[in-house]
């Protein structure tokens, strides 16, 4: 089963209009579509219109660092995946490491927010890992499954096969070390049977895994290597062309 290669840039609270122009520009002029290769671009809210209008004639997809748990109402400073999906996004992250930690996302509205987003047509891309302190201490393979069952057991099953995971090891996030491409794709085998044992072998097959936390085009390539390892979701190395480009490059080696 041939999953899609996914490369992903989390811009994260970074790139002014300008800047954001400069580089998605480059981007559209420089990739033309391949077979079974997807760009995915998360820029900041305000970002999106401007993103999606850039990228309208390419195959580069577009989608939010975060989205609602709701669709309207009174939940002042927060957007709806609704309205993200009608301004042409087609993915949004969910429950990313950063939200989790600063701004005390909860395993429950993680869920609602899962469910929000397929609800709105979005593809959620859930993010999960452990920190340094629970890979220290050896559990961190509970930690995962934890994170992982939450999600199956809370949601309906028909829509197991719109799931997209990010693992990104938060130790390894912004802080230049990597895990190697050993310890991602044991990470990456135990995610897709835990799946399996929550779901069934077909959806663990179908379902893109992406890895995430300090990618740079010295370990591109080894990690997309790896089988179970279907894609990157890249922070820092996103917001430099001629790093991202090379990271998108490394998609070759997948073949
Ligand atoms: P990083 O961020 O590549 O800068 O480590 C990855 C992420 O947080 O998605």
């Amino acid at each position: 089963m041939q999953r899609k290669t996914i490369i992903a840039g989390n811009w994260k609270m970074n790139l002014l209009p300008a800047q954001a122009k400069e580089l998605t520009t480059t981007l559209v002029k420089n990739n033309q579509k391949k077979e079974n290769l997807e760009i995915i671009l998360f820029p900041q809210l305000p970002l999106l219109e401007q993103i999606v209008t850039l990228t309208s004639d390419s195959f580069i997809q577009v989608g939010s660092q975060n989205s609602s748990h709701q669709n309207e109402g009174a939940f002042t400073g927060d957007t709806s995946p609704r309205l993200i999906h009608k301004i042409g996004c087609t993915y949004t992250l969910v429950g990313h490491s950063e939200r989790r930690q600063f701004f005390k996302e909860t395993e429950d509205l993680i869920i609602q927010k899962t469910q929000k987003a397929i609800d709105s047509n979005l593809i959620p891309m859930i993010c999960i890992g452990e920190t340094l302190q629970e890979r220290e201490s050896g559990n961190f393979q509970e930690v995962i499954k934890n994170q992982i069952s939450s999600i199956y057991k809370n949601i309906p099953e028909t829509i197991y096969q719109s799931l997209v995971f990010a693992y990104e090891p938060i130790w390894a996030i912004g802080t230049g070390k990597s895990a190697s491409s050993k310890e991602a794709e044991d990470m990456h085998q135990f995610i897709r049977s835990s799946i399996q044992a929550f779901s069934n072998e077909n959806i663990a097959s179908k379902t893109s895994l992406l890895y995430g936390g300090s990618v740079k085009p010295e370990n591109s390539s080894e990690l997309l290597q790896q089988n179970n390892i279907d894609g990157l979701l890249v922070g820092g190395a996103s917001l430099k062309i001629e790093l991202f480009q090379k990271i998108i490059d490394s998609y070759s080696s997948k073949r």
